[in-house]
């Protein structure tokens, strides 16, 4: 499959990095992008980055790979491609636009694919006469570092195309899983509570963020606690997620979204690359010390854990995805110590179900309702 030509739309953070993955793996690419200015920056990074890695002996040949990669502000130069992935702006209106425009430039048999994160495949695959060669490819950020991939195929996605995208993945050397086209595929939906109830956490004022963060890393295991993940995300980026998933969830409580993030998001104080966040990243000024209580600590950790328990064993139950691929997903796409499902059965899942139970009477609201297979798994 090396020979095959591979497009990209779109050529910002995720198209470059899609386009360098396929390069590095072999393949001839074309990145289209219709703001030459931003081509340029891309072609330069790209440049810089494969000399890099070259200098870390982590690649053989940055010049082979980039003699590979060709730029250009024209779709025509897509025509021969095997398989485009389209990285533009998330808007589903120019998504359908750009499809639409692409379909009369590529082979009958060209494979469409999206990186979208949010929006329907499904509805992006409808604005194409053929949209049984759709597919959602969703990578994560940054595609060269992050070895998961969701393979979303759209209700009108030809079966077998599953399985070419899923082996043509791994020849890129990524990990493919496959979820369906619901809001926020696996990782987005099931993750969701490792910052909604941190936050709740901390908006109720159980503890603060260094003594929930502390909790989650040096008691959970976890790489990095909920606020310095979200101050590294991007405010900008992990609250428009939350808010889009709980939109798309018909604003279904267990997705809400927190205040304390959205006024962050409208002061600009966006984390890591604004200097401000959550935390303040000032040179000189310290972090704030966590209480480390281990009782306290504890219960925060037990509590964030039965969600994620829940998300997981709920989008197992509702066929979003199967064991496999959601323990993969978590453990591999986000770096959990843990598969959830592995997890539940650790812990027990009675156990589980008996806190969400608790949570849920003591505070009366919907979003601590228990998955039905948990109570199911029990008998
Ligand atoms: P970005 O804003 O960095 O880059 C988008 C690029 O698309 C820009 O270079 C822009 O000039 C180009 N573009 C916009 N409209 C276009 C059009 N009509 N025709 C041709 N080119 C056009 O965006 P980013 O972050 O790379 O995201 C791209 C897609 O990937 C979005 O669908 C996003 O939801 C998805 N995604 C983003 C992730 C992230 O962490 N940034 C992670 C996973 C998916």
């Amino acid at each position: 499959m090396k020979e095959h030509l591979i497009g990209i739309i779109g050529c910002g953070a995720m198209g470059a990095g899609i386009a360098q993955v396929a390069a590095v793996a072999g393949h001839p690419v074309v990145v289209y992008d219709n703001n030459a200015a931003a081509l340029q920056k891309a072609q330069e990074k790209l440049s810089a980055t494969l000399h890099k890695l070259q200098d870390k002996g982590k690649l053989a040949h940055a010049q082979a790979v980039l003699s590979r990669v060709s730029f250009s502000s024209q779709l025509d130069a897509l025509s021969g491609s095997f398989l485009v992935v389209e990285a533009i702006v998330e808007q589903l209106a120019i998504k359908k636009e750009v499809f639409a425009s692409l379909e009369h430039k590529v082979s009958e048999t060209c494979i469409l694919a999206t990186n979208t994160s949010s929006l329907s495949v499904t509805a992006i695959a409808a604005a194409c006469h053929r949209p049984e060669r759709v597919i959602g490819l969703h990578f994560f950020n940054p595609p060269p570092l992050m070895a998961l991939v969701e393979v979303v195929p759209a209700l009108q996605t030809h079966p077998e195309l599953v399985d070419t995208s899923k082996e043509l993945m791994q020849a890129w050397g990524k990990i493919p899983v496959v979820a369906k086209d619901t809001p926020g595929f696996i990782v987005n939906r099931v993750a969701r509570p490792f910052y909604g109830e941190a936050l709740r956490i901390y908006e109720e004022g159980i503890a603060d963020i260094a003594t929930i963060d502390w909790a989650m890393t040096t008691l959970g295991g976890f790489r990095m606690g909920p606020f310095t993940l979200m101050d590294y995300i991007g405010h900008d980026v992990n609250y428009v997620v939350t808010e889009s998933v709980f939109q798309s969830f018909f604003c279904d409580p267990r997705y809400k979204p927190s205040f304390s993030q959205k006024r962050l998001l409208e002061a600009g104080w966006l984390g890591r690359k604004s200097g401000r966040g959550f935390y303040d990243y000032s040179e000189g000024q310290p972090l704030p010390e966590p209480l480390r209580d281990e009782v306290l600590g504890q219960k925060i950790v037990d509590r964030v854990l039965a969600m994620l328990i829940n998300e997981a064993v709920d989008a197992k139950y509702l066929g979003i995805a199967t064991a496999t691929d959601l323990e993969l997903a978590m453990t591999r796409g986000v770096n959990y110590p843990k598969g959830l499902l592995a997890w539940c059965n650790e812990w027990g899942p009675g156990n589980v179900l008996h806190l969400l139970d608790t949570l849920y009477s003591n505070y009366g609201e919907d979003r601590y309702r228990a998955s039905v297979a948990l109570r199911k798994t029990i008998g």
